[in-house]
């Protein structure tokens, strides 16, 4: 198989690359990034593949990638819940216009697969005791969800009236190595570990379905090959944790005090609970989470310790002002949106 795979230099997007080439060593992959602060090449070191540097909004570039592919498999997006607050136009450009160009790419020049890779977020939050099937409202709340919702919808337009063979998921929460550590698990880790506050929005009783992406990639894997066109899938494990009762978990294992722990103003319309049932995709596929939270964290965890290089590197830059804007000047830089 011919795969084109855009956003390949992101966290998920290079963990799937990697997987691809192990689990499939005689497909040729192509991976498609824009690299934006997120998209980093030291994510796929050692990694043989095609890389081509390149906007999914590009409809020329696309029309020529995708006459070499036989499928797609879609991650490229802006991905961080928080900056969608604080700025949306980079998140409505990629996720929904970026997907509706290349859904026209593929319509123009057909491909066998074309895997769209959503998100939980887009069913907004769920009561306690609620998981969202398939079939469940969709319901975004932040910016970024409605832009993933917005994506979902042209998908299954072109799906339903172009016959695109076209299929969905929808992932939780995922962790695990070469995640940008803008997100709650690495950046908490590395701030823990360099003795620095963990800011905890709210009460820090909000739960996410935590997912480890080597489960998230063996999913994919077994949607693009056996998945039916036209359907959406869960991919989570199905046992939500609060995100304090995470924090305690990630102190323990960086032997780190909670002290470190700082309650600050919440994100505004941050959700309360994201909640998968997984059934079809276990009953239909046979796939089950093989990573328990616990090990998966605690790999995690030494990873960041053993790359502090590739931290130090990711977290130079352009990252510092996006910190300091978004912690040190939190309050103000919210003031600002109106919404404290
Ligand atoms: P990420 O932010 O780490 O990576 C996104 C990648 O897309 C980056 O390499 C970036 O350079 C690239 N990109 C952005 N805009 C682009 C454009 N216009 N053209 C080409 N490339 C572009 O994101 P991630 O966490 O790896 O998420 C990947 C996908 O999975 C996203 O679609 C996201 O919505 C979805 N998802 C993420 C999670 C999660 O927990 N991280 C869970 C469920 C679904
Ligand atoms: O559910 C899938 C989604 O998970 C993906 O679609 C998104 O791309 C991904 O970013 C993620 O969204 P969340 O908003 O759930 O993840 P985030 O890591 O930003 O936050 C997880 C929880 O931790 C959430 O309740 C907010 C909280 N949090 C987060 C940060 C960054 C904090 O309390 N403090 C923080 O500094």
């Amino acid at each position: 198989m011919r795969i084109l795979v855009t956003g390949g230099a992101g966290f998920i997007g290079s963990n799937f690359v990697r997987f691809v080439v192990r689990e499939h060593p005689a497909y040729q992959i192509t991976n498609l990034d824009k690299l934006t602060y997120a998209g980093n090449l030291e994510n796929l070191e050692g990694v043989t593949q095609r890389f081509v540097r390149g906007d999914i909004c590009d409809a020329p570039l696309l029309a020529g990638l995708l006459a070499e592919h036989d499928a797609v498999v879609n991650f490229a997006a802006e991905s961080h819940v928080d900056r969608s607050i604080l700025d949306s136009a980079a998140f409505f450009e990629t996720n929904v216009r970026g997907t509706y160009v290349l859904l026209e790419a593929a319509r123009r020049t057909p491909v066998s697969r074309f895997l769209h890779v959503s998100t939980d977020e887009v069913y907004g939050s769920m009561a306690p005791d609620q998981f969202a099937t398939e079939d469940s409202p969709l319901r975004p709340s932040s910016p970024y969800a409605a832009s993933k919702a917005a994506a979902e919808m042209l998908a299954m337009s072109y799906a339903h009236t172009y016959r695109l063979p076209l299929i969905i998921t929808r992932a939780s929460n995922n962790y695990g190595p070469y995640q940008f550590p803008e997100k709650f698990i690495p950046l908490m880790v590395t701030n823990a570990l360099e003795h620095k506050r963990l800011p905890v929005y709210g009460d820090g009783m909000q739960q996410r379905d935590w997912l480890h992406v080597e489960d998230h990639c063996r999913a994919l894997d077994m949607v693009l090959h056996h998945g039916q066109p036209g359907e959406v899938y869960n991919i989570g494990c199905g046992t939500p944790r609060g995100n304090l009762e995470v924090l305690e978990a990630l102190l323990k294992l960086v032997d780190r005090p909670s002290s470190l722990l700082e309650h600050v103003t919440d994100r505004p319309g941050h959700d309360r609970r994201y909640a998968l049932n997984c059934d079809k995709l276990t009953n239909s596929l046979g796939w089950q989470p093989q990573e328990s939270f616990e090990t998966g964290l605690g790999q995690t965890v030494e990873w960041y310790k053993t790359h502090a290089d590739w931290v130090g590197r990711v977290k130079a830059g352009a990252y510092r002002d996006y910190y300091d804007r978004h912690y040190q000047r939190r309050d103000e830089t919210l003031a600002a949106f109106g919404k404290t």
